[in-house]
């Protein structure tokens, strides 16, 4: 009884009002259950005499079940209600400093998966994904990108001595391409974030790059856009560099005051 009623939905919905009413409902639904048996009188063993006791301890069960979940609430209100997913996106930061250290296809594969089972409109899936961890490919386009457009690195990346490319020294790019249609541009921003949160939940670290898919697209990067062979009609939108973070930094603050209750 207790395990059904804190794995019922309502316990996720942190609702105390509907807790109490699973609680009363399974009550009374047990009480209609003997007194139907009772009636027809099938038991041989006296269902009368055990009737009362067991509704009693039924409504024992029903009323620890309920102030269980009474504590979980207001555990959960004291602490400003965190969980791992809220966690995770408070932690998350872009991360501009990497270490030489590979990361797992397989992981680069999930974290993907992550992104396009993002919400999408009409459930159109029009958003393709190129995992790039070929260094040869990175360092390619990074030396490209700083010989073609010098002012758009800034001279403190390249002057720091553990640079290595252009995309922040990510070890891994994901890039990501929509045809842009309707709502294509959200369900892409929508998938970004969910790559991203993924990427910080195994420990890893992501930026995400507009510079550098700007520089993709643009024609003296043409031969690098070809070779990620995105369907016909599909625009790179942005590159989320990847990789173990060499770095921790602090949170941006953000301006509350743009939440009003209406
Ligand atoms: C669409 C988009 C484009 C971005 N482009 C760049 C970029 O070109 N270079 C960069 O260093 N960071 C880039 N960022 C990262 C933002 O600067 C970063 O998300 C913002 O400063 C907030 O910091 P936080 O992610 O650590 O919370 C971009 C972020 C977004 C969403």
């Amino acid at each position: 009884m207790c395990i059904a009623l804190r794995h019922a939905p309502d316990k996720k919905s942190g609702n105390p009002g509907s807790q109490r009413a699973w609680c009363g409902a399974s009550l009374i639904y047990f009480l209609y259950v003997c007194t139907i048996i009772n009636h027809l009188n099938t038991n041989t063993m006296k269902i009368s005499r055990i009737l009362p006791a067991a509704a009693a301890a039924m409504a024992l069960l029903t009323v620890c079940s309920c102030g269980d979940n009474g504590a979980e609430q207001r555990e959960d209100t004291e602490k400003g209600y965190e969980n791992p997913v809220v966690e995770a996106i408070m932690e998350r930061r872009s991360i501009r400093k990497y270490q030489d250290r590979p990361v797992d296809r397989k992981l680069l594969y999930r974290i993907a998966e992550c992104g396009i089972n993002a919400p999408n409109a009409m459930n159109a899936q029009q958003w393709e994904i190129r995992i790039v961890d070929d260094a040869e490919w990175i360092d390619g386009m990074s030396r490209l990108q700083l010989e073609s457009m010098p002012e758009e690195i800034s001279s403190s990346m390249t002057s720091d001595p553990s640079f290595r490319n252009t995309f922040r020294n990510g070890q891994a790019l994901f890039v990501v391409a929509v045809k842009p249609d309707g709502m294509t541009l959200i369900d892409a921003g929508l998938l970004g974030e969910n790559i991203m949160l993924a990427a910080h939940s195994f420990g890893l670290g992501t930026c995400c790059l507009g510079s550098s898919a700007r520089f993709l697209t643009s024609p003296a990067a043409a031969e690098y856009l070809d070779s990620l062979q995105f369907s016909e009609g599909y625009e790179v939108q942005y590159i989320i560099a990847c990789g173990y973070p060499d770095e921790t930094p602090e949170a941006k603050p953000r301006n509350t005051e743009v939440i009003k209750f209406i």
